[in-house]
């Protein structure tokens, strides 16, 4: 599976512990920023399928899910606490020259496995 990286956002606009949601190229992507360090994640947490962001967490190194509190690694994407849910997909990321965080996502579409489901409103 090929990938290709996307220019997203400014890395100075990301503040320490936002939870930026962004769909690049058709997947879902969080960014977010915790001691001053950026990762990036699916926004779709492996349990049930919800956004991560805008309404989780981000606290300690791991990202929280808002709709039932699963919490994962930001660096490996691992589940902790023994729900033994699956990890979530890291993507690579870089900053180029100009400041801008480029995100690379793959160049197939997601499958409704990658997608979130839409919160109820
Ligand atoms: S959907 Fe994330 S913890 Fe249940």
């Amino acid at each position: 599976m090929t990938e290709t990286f996307h220019r997203v956002i400014k890395g100075d606009e990301i503040e320490e512990r936002a939870m930026l949601p962004f769909v690049v190229n058709g997947w879902p992507v969080l960014l977010c920023r915790e001691e001053g360090a950026i990762h990036a994640l699916i926004n779709r947490c492996t349990h049930a399928a919800s956004q991560l962001a805008p309404d989780g967490r981000v606290r300690r190194g791991a990202v929280m899910c808002p709709l039932h509190g699963a919490r994962f690694k930001l660096d490996t994407g691992e589940c902790l606490g023994g729900a033994g849910y699956k990890p979530l997909k890291l993507y690579p990321w870089r900053e180029d020259d100009e400041g801008w965080i480029e995100v690379a996502v793959p160049d197939e579409a997601p499958g409704m496995e990658h997608l979130p489901v839409k919160p109820l409103s």
